[in-house]
């Protein structure tokens, strides 16, 4: 069945049907062929030269995955020995490689995002993606944009830099470049509206979950921050495990002929999520390369060829987009490691591949201490003097137990019983709390171990064994004895999540308890919390003995060092949130996973009614008071914001019934800049995250248009300057399929956070 893909396209992308009343996804065939554009154009060039060598069986097996017993690859592609061709290894992922021995572990993305910090996100990304050119592994699973953060039980939100698509957008398109610039191809996922855990794929007759989410919300908020990964030239997709509109994301030929393919012009192959594969015809729509098997493809590829139900060029296509990317990212050179090399089973006798470089060490623990943001300070940070006595309590101090390449010990578990079985939302979840130790990552995919885990425990430790201060700890009890010539008590608690399921809630009653007890009896109680996503903290935040509060987020290896530095002075903190933290659960706009809790359906859907409402912009538009907004941070020092100058630099509104396509260089033509001044008015070195949000008519009251991290020193300022482009004042329009710059007039923000406004003005088009 092949439809007109000049009729498809100016058609309304998503239509209800008349006959179930459930949203569907329009059909965009044919696939359209790679076009090597811009920085593909020499990749393509090699790519078809070789293609054009090879036989139909040859291409056929490079687009699927084999199993190995050679090494712990997450998959393996085919090879083509009679052209030398090595073949490619996938592994996973954020917080460095997984499942493997001799690596790093870097902070979370989450950590990034929280860290705004654009230059440590690329310098991560590169070192991390040595690591993993170095382990022989071609292709890192890595980074994510989807899920975004629809709701803040979301089980991986953590592996996602922000909920804000801006944000979001920029991290990983700076990721992106590291990674690639290392010399391993980057998979941006999940595409597309991968939102939750719950019915995150079909089990015993029960479908995945269908995202059905409109046009204007999948192109100003899910879309965006994938447009920022093609645009920096992302050399792979991975498509998702959810329905989109009632059509499986692997399947969905309007998300990837249409949108991605043909709309944002993708030149790289789409990869599927492991065994996400429905069925033969997801070759048409779009689907580049199976993993880790040959799925419903396989050999039946080349028959569909030879029967006509899958056209030879489309093979062509899914070989030359693979192969563009080995070459976009210079693997045809001579000094990229035999695929899976320093991947072995570990059990195994194995070559020692030591992937770390000493250059990574500094990026390692400055991106640790970057992502901690402070959100309560009474004066008790940092430190005035070296304390003589400190106290530590809770789970979260110390190191777990259990073996450091394990998916327990990335969660703090002590047995797998604790952390319980779930396949679908129905079913049992696991605490929120990991209460076998501190954590430094999220579960699954995106984990890994490292060589140490420098935790709060032994890094305060070592600290007094130079000062001579006396460390009092419990780790185990609910309601500790206080040793009241304590200078300080220090409460660690987290808050975990992990692939494969969502959270049961923001907050856990022990962890809270604790807190209570230990402010019951210390006037000085700072709270700690590690954690993979939002944690509220209005069960204590308030109690006037606790005194100070640190959103340590995941901040990997090096985490309790970065701690130290922080409280006593000798780093200043400068994360910020990348999310909304409420006073309540029923503050989020969308708070559960669509089909939690018993349901009887097998064809759970999930209506993204509340459109671009999420987060922040929800919590504007309904002027509900957070209690620390998106953007909120404090430091050791103070910035003042002064002389604001907006320039618009010939904006114009688009006539009716013209716009500007995804692809189009004038999308990102700078059509406005504003400057500001920003003075460091406080006694110390510290960086400030200055930010700007934007006002854009008919949406909501603002948007994360810009930021930029500056450190001036005491009594210095530095001018900061935002370049809008195009995209950033337009909105989608679903009639033209394009953005408009609608006219009238738009807010400009400058400030410290979305609510911390220091300057305002407007742009009136
Ligand atoms: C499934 C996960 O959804 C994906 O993120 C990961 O990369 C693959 N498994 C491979 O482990």
């Amino acid at each position: 069945m092949l439809f007109s893909l000049t009729a498809l396209l100016f058609a309304p992308s998503f239509v209800a049907s008349t006959t179930s009343g459930y949203a569907q996804s329009s059909p965009v065939f044919p696939s359209p062929p790679g076009k090597g554009a811009g920085i593909w154009a020499d990749a393509y060039e090699n790519a078809q030269d070789f293609v054009r060598q090879m036989t139909l069986e040859e291409k056929v097996n490079i687009t699927r995955g084999f199993t190995v017993t050679d090494n712990v690859c997450a998959g393996n592609t085919g090879t083509v020995p009679r052209l030398a061709w090595p073949g490619m290894c996938l592994h996973d992922a954020g917080n460095g490689v997984r499942a493997a021995d001799l690596v790093n572990s870097y902070p979370s993305a989450l950590h990034v995002g929280a860290s705004w910090d654009r230059n440590l996100t690329y310098d991560r990304a590169y070192y991390m993606g040595q690591e993993f050119k170095a382990k022989g592994i071609n292709v890192l699973l890595g980074p994510n944009a989807g899920p975004l953060g629809r709701t803040p039980l979301g089980g991986r939100n953590w592996e996602g830099f922000s909920v804000d698509p801006y944000l979001s957008g920029q991290l990983n398109a700076d990721t992106i470049v590291g990674h690639q610039d290392a010399g391993v191809i980057a998979t941006l996922k999940h595409f597309i509206a991968n939102e939750q855990e719950t019915y995150r794929r079909p089990y015993f007759g029960v479908e995945a979950v269908s995202a059905n989410v409109d046009d204007k919300t999948l192109h100003e908020l899910y879309l965006w921050p994938f447009m920022d990964g093609v645009r920096a030239g992302v050399a792979s997709v991975m498509c998702s495990y959810n329905r989109i509109n009632n059509t499986y994301g692997c399947e969905n030929s309007k998300l990837m002929n249409g949108v991605l393919k043909t709309e944002l012009a993708f030149d790289g192959f789409v990869l599927l999520d492991w065994n996400a594969q429905h069925n033969l015809e997801s070759a048409n729509a779009g689907l580049d390369m199976l993993m880790p098997g040959g799925g419903f493809w396989g050999n039946n590829l080349t028959q569909a060829v030879q029967n006509g139900s899958v056209n030879e060029d489309r093979v062509t296509d899914m070989a030359t987009r693979i192969l563009a990317a080995w070459f976009l990212v210079g693997q045809n050179g001579t000094n990229f490691p035999v695929p899976g090399i320093g991947l072995k089973n570990l059990t195994q006798p194995h070559e020692q591949v030591d992937a770390r470089i000493p250059e990574s060490k500094p990026v390692i623990l400055e991106g640790a201490i970057a992502g901690h943001v402070l959100v309560k300070n009474n004066d008790a940070l940092p430190f005035k003097k070296n304390p003589t006595m400190l106290s530590i309590y809770g789970y979260d101090a110390t190191i777990p137990g259990t073996k450091n390449t394990d998916n327990l010990f990335q969660l703090g578990y002590t047995s797998s019983a604790e952390m319980g079985q779930a396949v679908l939302g129905t079913e049992q979840h696991f605490n929120q709390a990991a209460k076998g130790g501190t954590i430094v990552t999220g579960g699954r995919a995106g984990a890994n171990g490292p060589a140490y885990i420098d935790d709060p425990l032994s890094a305060f430790q070592q600290r007094a064994k130079v000062d001579g201060t006396w460390i009092n700890w419990d780790l185990t009890s609910s309601n500790p004895d206080v040793n009241a010539a304590s200078d300080a008590c220090l409460v660690f608690i987290n808050a975990i999540a992990t692939e494969g399921w969502d959270r049961e809630g923001l907050h856990d009653d022990f962890s809270d308890g604790l807190i209570l007890n230990v402010a019951s009896k210390c006037a000085n109680t700072i709270v700690i919390i590690h954690a993979a996503g939002i944690r509220l903290v209005d069960q204590w935040i308030d109690h006037p003995n606790v005194t100070a509060t640190v959103i340590a987020h995941l901040p990997g290896q090096d985490s309790g060092e970065a701690l130290v530095k922080l409280l006593y002075g000798e780093a200043v903190f400068s994360g910020k949130l990348p999310y909304t933290l409420a006073k309540n659960e029923s503050d989020y706009g969308v708070y559960a996973a669509c089909g939690r809790g018993p349901t009887n359906t097998t064809d759970p859907q999930c209506d993204f009614t509340e459109g671009v409402y999420v987060d922040y912009r929800h919590f504007d538009e309904k002027d509900i008071l957070p209690r620390f907004e998106f953007g909120y941070g404090l430091s050791y020092t103070t910035f003042n914001y002064s002389s604001l100058a907006i320039e618009p630099l010939g904006i114009k509104p688009d006539a009716q019934g013209s716009s500007t396509p995804s692809s189009d260089e004038a999308l990102w033509e700078v059509i406005a800049t504003v400057n500001a001044t920003v003075t460091n008015t406080g006694p110390v070195a510290g960086a400030e995250v200055a930010q700007l949000y934007l006002g854009i008519p008919n949406s909501p009251p603002k948007q994360l248009r810009g930021f930029k991290k500056i450190n001036p020193s005491p009594e210095n300022s530095t001018e900061v300057v935002f370049e809008l482009t195009r995209r950033d004042f337009s909105v989608w329009d679903v009639i033209t399929q394009g953005w408009v710059v609608q006219s009238g007039e738009y807010a400009v923000y400058v400030g410290a956070s979305s609510r911390d406004i220091r300057l305002d003005g407007s742009i009136t088009v």
